[in-house]
């Protein structure tokens, strides 16, 4: 690769075992690449800092469609952001479990928030949400479809 820099890093043993382990389970084939990927993660984590921005991201999680009102509870909570919620994808993983992504456009802070809502209804068992990019606009011509 033209350009690129080496740069040495010192880990102790312990914390260079376990980050091997990590990023042989997630595939990658050189340690290299894995903190390239790092290092991206973190600049970009560090762009989502100006809530008043608009962005496009996600919101990935995981819950129990078997506990009382969870499904309704997250209908409601969709149809109250449909301003926000662009799309989002349902996955029916085993007897209980869901996973939906919700493809979000709106302000950083807004998203946040609603992030924080959607997670903490019970019997969402786990919630992410993630900055993909700044928006573009591309996404306003999505509409949501339920
Ligand atoms: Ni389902």
């Amino acid at each position: 690769m033209d350009g690129v820099t080496r740069i040495g890093v010192s880990l102790e043993p312990e914390l260079l075992r376990e980050f091997d382990e990590s990023i042989s389970k997630k595939g990658y084939v050189s340690r290299s690449e894995a903190i390239r990927d790092l290092v991206r993660d973190s600049l970009a984590e560090n762009e989502w800092k100006n809530d008043e921005e608009w962005m496009v991201g996600t919101i990935v999680m995981v819950y129990d469609h078997t506990m009382t009102s969870v499904g309704d509870k997250l209908t409601d909570i969709q149809h109250a952001h449909t301003d926000m919620v662009k799309t989002s994808v349902h996955i029916h993983l085993d007897h209980e479990k869901c996973m939906e992504i919700l493809i979000c456009e709106g302000k950083l802070g807004d998203m946040k928030s609603f992030a924080n809502e959607v997670t903490s209804i019970k019997g969402v068992l786990r919630g992410r949400l993630t900055m993909a990019a700044p928006s573009t606009g591309n996404l306003h011509h999505i509409g949501h479809r339920h």
